[in-house]
């Protein structure tokens, strides 16, 4: 395939796309779950092997209204291990 002007531009403008969505992605930085006394829970099992879909289940019963709110501005809820990963993985 013979690579003519428009598919530089065309890449050039993917480029640049990429790099926003790339910087935007450093800025919005999630904490990473804290290993204390109350995430050793979710620390154990996810060093099981246990299915991450089950165990965000157990965030909400503390983050939730009533104990430890997320902020108002906080990302849409669900999936809680994609953005904050463990601090560390013990075995
Ligand atoms: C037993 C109650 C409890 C459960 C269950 C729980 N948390 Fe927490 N979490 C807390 C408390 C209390 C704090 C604040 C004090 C601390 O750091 O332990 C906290 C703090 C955090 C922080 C740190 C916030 C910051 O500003 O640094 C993150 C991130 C977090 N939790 C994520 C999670 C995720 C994700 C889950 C589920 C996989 C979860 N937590 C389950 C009680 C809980
Ligand atoms: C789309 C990514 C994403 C998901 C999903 C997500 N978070 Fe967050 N979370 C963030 C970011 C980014 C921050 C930092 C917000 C800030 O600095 O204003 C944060 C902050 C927090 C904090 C600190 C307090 C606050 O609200 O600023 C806690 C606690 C927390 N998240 C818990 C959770 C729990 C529990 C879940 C699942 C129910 C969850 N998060 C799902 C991205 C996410």
């Amino acid at each position: 395939m013979k690579i003519v002007r428009r598919d530089w531009i065309f890449f050039a403008v993917a480029l640049v796309v990429l790099g926003a969505l790339f910087i935007g992605k450093g800025r919005l930085k999630s904490a990473s779950v804290p290993y204390d006394e109350k995430h050793t829970r979710i620390y154990e099992d996810m060093n099981k092997g246990g299915d991450r879909a089950v165990i965000e289940k157990n965030c909400q019963v503390c983050h939730g209204p009533r104990s430890v709110p997320l902020s108002k501005g906080h990302p849409p809820k669900e999936q809680c291990l994609i953005c904050h990963k463990l601090a560390q993985i013990i075995k």
